[in-house]
């Protein structure tokens, strides 16, 4: 939710800071700090609001110090303000914390010494550590360690004190942390972008680890102060990932750069001169796909909603298989029953959301297997999944799901083509999906080429709307599903999904010169039913957007024709246009399109 980072090294810590926040923004903008330590007092800077702020106070304090932490918040506990800002400093204790304490209370209700100047959950931790440090000869980790043992809830955190000013203590539970070990310096992040151009090599910390981190040395303990053998990966982020590239944002950045990422994503799984769509790193035998009875896929948002697309190409690729697809808030707290031989898909960009991760551990928990589809390399989900897969989308920084969808519907599409051949479908039906697999970067590159501009036009004229419906039947359900989340994230237009079939029985009373309406079309066996829907909200004046492949006569307000030779996979195409029209719109509207009010790109609290 919110991004932490920490530097300790041999340069100035407060602009390495800044530029660690900007990248983490993406997780949480409500207000953003740091505190550095140095020769005098320390140096705290707060501002509510954007990273930016900061670097305003930076650019007046100008301060040579070489260690420090800093924050960028989702505000969870506490309006967004600065007095809510991070890092929280209580006596000897500077703070910054990503999770939720969720028994702040009545650790609050303990801490009578201290007058609390927030309303947050962080400063009660701040004030526990204080304590607890002003004891004799307690080194910061140890304090550190006795509060994280006193608090319920999630941390990803990072500790300071003048009185050991070359040290940051950071912990996990939860939360994601990093450690980047440099050449005289370490970094401390909430994830690894933070680390491009500074080191290549980190450790990842699990559950229940601190490390003490100093410019030369980390040492890893767990939450008894027992040490623990810390693992250095390799990460992979090159700086131009993480920047637009020229684009005004990272949406249209990611949207437009799909047919390259989903290449990456079928890049040696799908090769259709060889009838060969499959997986690697799944770590089931031939046997064990072929017992497979019972998919059940688990997401939330729009990696929930690639989750629905994919099981109907899931039913229509395997014969004798159910597929359930469920979202992770609720999924967690549910009784669920999962029968005999089944699997679960565990689908999610960040691989941090914490609903999805708790269905994980319960699910692996009851002895199912486990399979992630996940994007962000090394997340926490990636790491506790029995295997899987990446579907190399690279970095995705704008907080709206796009080019992930994309991916992660076409690898499970894969899984299905697997499943269907370890069971002993016949080549013809699975080459059609296998073609169909290879064909679409090209066919989604056409669309952004010749559509673009004309998505810009109409979504002009539909800027204004303060209410939509997307409509869609079958695959295009869910699709209609992902579209209205799309236009609500960014353009915070109120927008539903909802499947055509469904209208008569509640939605088409909506229909106003307050709302316009996404038709999805298809032109496929369905196509009639789809223009019954089409006419009924026709003849209750709909101010109808179509997007269809169909060359037939649409009396639609507006009309968008996709050309592609697709057909059970056009429905992603189709999506790609819905991206655009909720691009464009949000841009019309003047919104911040990458960093959308109150949302957050990785949901790491429930
Ligand atoms: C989508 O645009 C949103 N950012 C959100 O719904 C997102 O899909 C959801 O939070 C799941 O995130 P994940 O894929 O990182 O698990």
């Amino acid at each position: 939710m919110c991004g932490i980072v920490g530097y300790v090294g041999n340069k100035h810590a407060q602009d390495i800071l800044v530029t660690g926040l900007k990248r983490l923004e993406y997780r949480g903008y409500d207000s953003a700090g740091i505190v550095t330590l140095g020769k005098g007092e320390p140096t705290l800077l707060r501002t509510k609001g954007k990273v930016a702020g900061l670097g305003s106070l930076v650019a007046k304090s100008k301060r040579s110090d070489m260690v420090g932490i800093g924050h960028t918040r989702w505000a969870t506990h506490g309006v967004p303000s600065e007095a809510n800002a991070h890092p929280h400093h209580v006596g000897n204790i500077f703070l910054v914390h990503n999770g939720i304490i969720e028994n702040y209370k009545e650790l609050r209700e303990e801490l009578k010494s201290h007058t609390f100047v927030s309303e947050t959950d962080t400063e009660v931790l701040a004030a526990l550590i204080d304590e607890l440090y002003q004891r004799k000869d307690v080194k910061l980790e140890d304090a550190v360690t006795q509060a994280l043992k006193l608090v319920v809830g999630t941390f990803g955190i990072a500790v300071v004190s003048p009185k050991e000013p070359g040290k940051i203590v950071a912990a996990r539970q939860g939360s994601p942390l990093i450690v980047g070990i440099g050449k005289g310096e370490t970094l401390i992040a909430s994830d690894a972008s933070v680390l491009v151009g500074h080191t290549d090599e980190a450790i990842y910390l699990n559950d229940g680890e601190l490390a003490v981190c100093t410019a030369e040395n980390v040492e890893l303990m767990d939450l008894a102060s027992q040490p623990v053998s810390a693992k250095v990966e390799k990460i992979e982020v090159d700086m131009a990932a993480i920047q637009k590239q020229g684009y005004d944002h990272f949406l249209l950045k990611e949207i437009m750069e799909q047919p390259t990422t989903l290449r990456s994503t079928l890049s040696g799984r799908v090769v259709p001169e060889e009838h060969r769509a499959q997986l690697g790193g799944l770590n089931l035998t031939e046997d064990e796909l072929r017992s497979i009875e019972h998919v059940v896929i688990i997401g939330c948002g729009t990696a929930y909603y690639a989750g629905l697309l994919a099981s109907y190409y899931l039913e229509q690729l395997v014969d004798d298989l159910t597929v359930e697809v469920q979202v992770a808030s609720e999924y967690r707290y549910r009784s669920f029953h999962l029968p005999k031989n089944s699997v679960a898909l565990i689908v999610s960009q960040s691989g941090e959301t914490a609903d999805t991760l708790a269905c994980l551990r319960e699910i692996k928990r009851r002895g199912v297997p486990v399979l992630g589809v996940v994007n962000a390399v090394g997340s926490t989900i990636a790491r506790e999944v029995d295997g899987g897969v990446y579907v190399h989308a690279g970095p995705e920084i704008s907080v709206a799901s796009t080019k992930a969808f994309t991916s992660q519907v076409s690898a499970m599409t894969i899984f299905g083509v697997q499943l269907a051949q370890a069971k002993g479908a016949g080549l013809k039906e699975l080459d059609e999906f296998i073609e169909e697999l290879a064909l679409l970067p090209e066919e989604i590159e056409n669309v952004l080429q010749t559509k673009r501009e004309e998505v810009e036009k109409i979504a002009k004229q539909y800027a204004t709307y303060e209410h939509a419906l997307f409509l869609g039947r079958d695959t295009l359900f869910p699709v209609a599903l992902e579209g209205a989340l799309k236009l609500k994230e960014i353009s915070y237009i109120q927008a539903e999904g909802y499947a055509t079939g469904e209208l008569k029985h509640g939605p088409i009373a909506l229909i106003d010169d307050k709302f316009f309406e996404v038709m999805l079309l298809q032109d496929n066996w369905l196509f009639d039913k789809s223009m019954s829907g089409f006419e009924e909200v026709n003849a209750r004046g709909g101010h109808i957007v179509a997007i269809t492949n169909s060359k037939k006569d649409i009396p639609a307000e507006s009309i968008i024709r996709v050309e592609t030779k697709l057909d059970m996979l056009a429905p992603v195409v189709f999506n790609v246009v819905q991206q655009l029209l909720a691009y464009y719109i949000a841009v019309e509207k003047g919104n911040d399109v990458d960093q959308p009010r109150n949302l957050a790109k990785s949901v790491t609290v429930e």
